[in-house]
């Protein structure tokens, strides 16, 4: 059972990268965010709690979080394959949580793996990100745009923009990033479990790196 943190800055890569792996080595992927946005999506007491905090680029405030956690890592999927845990934690307060809840089931963290690159290249992806109301899939306009501008590939539902992904909320995500998840960096590499991948280069780069720093 392998289990794993992805940490970074919005745009970094962590969804695509969770996505992947967790695709190639059964590893059940937990994006915190897309939990998030399902439940805003829903209407549930959850999402309405989480909407102005996530619509805005602030962050859900941490024990509300951490149970969402909690929850989620009981499941039997994750006590059979592992985990990766894509966007949580993200305050040195989550990670205590997190240790907390490990510590219960018995369970170790193998790596925090710390994905990074320019800020000018973290903004442009973001901005360019698109997703499928249908089926939910990501594609980018920059960097891998559908066949139809504004339609999805595999279902023709129509894509749309996340509203955080514009420019000022984007930018205003990144400064949350640098100050109140970017402490988490010191506080893993303490432990001997960070491990750095430059995710500026091209999907099978990034992908070849990651799969090297944890060695698969
Ligand atoms: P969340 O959904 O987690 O957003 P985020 O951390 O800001 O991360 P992103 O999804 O923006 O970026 P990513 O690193 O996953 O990049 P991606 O792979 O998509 O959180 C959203 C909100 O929820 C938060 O702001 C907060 O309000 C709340 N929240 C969530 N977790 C929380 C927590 N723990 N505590 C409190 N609040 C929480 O890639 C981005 C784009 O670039 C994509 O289009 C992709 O296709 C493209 N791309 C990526 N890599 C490459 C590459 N190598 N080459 C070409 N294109 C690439």
């Amino acid at each position: 059972m392998t289990n794993l943190v992805f940490l970074g800055p919005p745009g970094a890569g962590k969804g695509t990268f969770a996505g992947m792996l967790g695709n190639d080595f059964q590893l059940v992927h937990i994006s915190t965010g897309d939990i998030l946005r399902a439940e805003m999506k829903a209407g549930s007491p959850l999402g309405e709690q989480a909407k102005r905090y996530v619509e805005s680029g602030g962050l859900v405030p941490d024990e509300i979080i951490a149970d969402v956690v909690d929850v989620r890592l009981r499941a039997d999927d994750v006590r059979t394959n592992g985990f990766i845990l894509d966007g949580f934690p993200r305050t040195v307060r989550q990670a205590e949580l997190l240790d907390d809840v490990l510590a219960r089931h018995h369970w170790k963290l193998d790596a925090a793996v710390l994905f990074d690159t320019r800020r000018d290249l973290l903004l442009s992806r973001l901005t360019a990100r698109r997703l499928c109301r249908g089926c939910g899939r990501m594609f980018n306009v920059l960097y891998g745009p559908p066949k139809k501008e504004t339609v999805c590939d595999d279902c023709g539902e129509a894509l749309y923009q996340r509203a955080d992904d514009s420019k000022e909320t984007a930018l205003g995500r990144l400064d949350v990033y640098d100050q109140q998840t970017a402490p988490l960096i010191d506080f893993y590499e303490r432990r001997g479990l960070l491990k750095r991948v430059d995710s500026g280069g091209t999907l099978d780069t990034v992908n070849a790196l990651v799969r090297s720093v944890l060695s698969l």
